[in-house]
């Protein structure tokens, strides 16, 4: 009875005023989204670097491939919200391929960064209707720093062990030749209502 009240209740009003029902529910999904975005960014890139400073780029390429999947999916599993990366070039296009609202958003982060923005502070959030429902979606983007370069630069400046090991781990490659500066990818938050 309670619940059905509340439910009619919260119907009643979300009617009345969509506009700021919307927007406040949207605000606390953005913060949390953000945050959970920092938090892959963080670990990334602590996990990263204690595997270059430990064994090098070679060594730390299992870490891309095998410890980030695992953060975003615990992520994911913690939060209930789906939380990956992707790119417009990925790597491993298994994971990092983008679907058709991801490309977009990866396109406008690039027009944005031609006009004058910060490539690390680069993000977006929309509420859209998908064929299975209403979802909430964010997108916050991964600029190229130094370390990446060890494994996304210039083809010609990584080591050989690095470029032998991409080769054999991904023939399909398309995540090479950035520069500082660039965007290399986001970090892509879905929740549905
Ligand atoms: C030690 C090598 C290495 C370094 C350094 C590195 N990456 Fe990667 N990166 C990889 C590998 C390998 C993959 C593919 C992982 C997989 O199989 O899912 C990858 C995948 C990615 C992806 C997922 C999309 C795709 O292309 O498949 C993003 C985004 C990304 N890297 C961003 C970065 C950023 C930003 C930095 C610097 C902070 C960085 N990487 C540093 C090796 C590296």
């Amino acid at each position: 009875m309670f619940a059905k009240c509340a439910v009619q209740l919260v119907l009643f009003f979300s009617a009345l005023v969509p506009t700021v029902q919307a927007q406040t529910g949207s605000k606390a999904l953005v913060d949390e989204s953000r945050a959970v975005a920092n938090q892959i960014v963080n670990q990334v890139r602590g996990e990263l670097v204690r595997e270059l400073e430990r064994t090098g780029p070679v060594r730390a390429i299992t870490v891309c491939k095998y410890s980030v999947p695992e953060i975003t999916s615990n992520i994911s599993r913690q939060t209930g919200m789906r939380v990956t990366r992707v790119a417009l070039r990925p790597r491993n296009r298994a994971l990092g391929e983008p679907d058709v609202w991801e490309q977009r958003v990866l396109l406008d982060f690039e027009n944005r960064i031609t006009k004058g923005e910060k490539p690390d502070t680069l993000e977006y959030h929309e509420i859209i209707d998908e064929p299975a429902g209403r979802v909430f979606r964010y997108m916050k983007s991964l600029p190229v720093t130094q370390p990446c370069l060890l494994c996304h630069g210039p083809s010609n400046q990584l080591s050989e062990g690095v470029r032998a090991l991409l080769a054999t781990e991904y023939p399909n490659d398309k995540a090479l030749e950035y520069n500082i500066g660039q965007v290399r990818g986001a970090v892509s938050v879905k929740k549905s209502f």
